[in-house]
């Protein structure tokens, strides 16, 4: 069984233990329903650091009141089996009172790239996960931390909270794991049923044409546009934002002149996706 603590105290004192003997440290925090994607952030800690510690916290405030938290697949065992599987060292999987006890006050609020895209969609949804993922570095205060490239704005935010807050961890990001038909590996294409399950990969389908069209030399306007149509058309019932951004800033760009992603948000039934690639 994978050695698994729920305190604070406790996480501090098995990697106190490891710095002790001088060996380096990773950390893959993770909501659970663990799939390949999560693993690969796995396997890169367990790469490039002598120890990896694994997080398993549904952060209740990163959901807004009518979303998914009651739902949020939850497969405790199977994520369990999993870890152990990929010999992570140590799994910490505190309680919500543990993060967040009686009292607790304070947000942080990453302005500007926290506010646009998922954020203006979700209102909320970056603060409640720069807040967890704050507390979860400053708790493990690791080497690197791991994150996956699928949520890239997340990605983005949380460079920049670690910048901004002097936290001394590297974080990293990991390429996004797909399914053979593109389709982004997701805790949430459970909620896809059959017919949907074949529209999706047109997602990734689509915003990768947008960023090839983008890369070659056409307006990146002109090709959201083209892209959000193609969308529709696939049968996705509602296009949040379809959108060719700097891939730092997150600023609106004109064309390819910069380093660029194309980033999407759309719905098919109960299930919103996210994709993203690089121009
Ligand atoms: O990407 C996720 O699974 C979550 O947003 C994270 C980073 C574990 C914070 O709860």
């Amino acid at each position: 069984m994978i050695k698994t603590v729920t305190t604070i105290a406790d996480l501090r004192s098995e990697i106190r233990t490891w710095r002790q003997a001088g060996e380096t440290v990773g950390l893959v925090p993770t909501m659970g329903a663990l799939h390949e994607g999560h693993l690969a952030l796995v396997r890169q800690s367990r790469a490039k650091t002598m120890r990896t510690a694994a997080t398993l916290f549904v952060n209740p405030k990163q959901f807004a009141p009518h979303e998914d938290l009651a739902t949020y697949p939850r497969e405790e065992a199977d994520d369990l089996a999993k870890l152990e599987k990929e010999r992570v060292d140590l799994l910490f999987k505190p309680e919500a009172s543990e993060i967040y006890p009686p009292g607790h006050a304070t947000k942080v609020m990453v302005e500007g790239l926290g506010d646009i895209l998922e954020g203006e969609c979700r209102p909320g949804f970056f603060t409640g996960v720069a807040t967890v993922v704050t507390k979860l570095l400053v708790q493990a205060l690791p080497d690197a931390a791991f994150f996956g490239e699928k949520d890239y704005q997340q990605l983005q935010v949380i460079k920049r909270l670690a910048r901004d807050l002097d936290i001394p961890v590297r974080i990293e990001g990991v390429a996004t794991v797909r399914e053979a038909d593109g389709l982004a590996l997701s805790s949430r294409n459970a909620y896809l049923n059959q017919e949907e399950r074949a529209i999706a990969p047109a997602l990734h389908g689509t915003i990768a044409q947008v960023a090839e069209n983008v890369g070659r030399g056409s307006g990146a306007a002109e090709q959201a546009e083209w892209g959000l149509e193609q969308l529709q058309r696939a049968g996705f019932a509602k296009v949040d934002y379809l959108t060719v951004r700097d891939a730092k800033t997150l600023e609106e760009v004109a064309d390819a002149s910069r380093p660029a992603r194309v980033l999407a948000a759309a719905w098919l039934g109960k299930a919103r996706l996210i994709d993203n690639v690089a121009v």
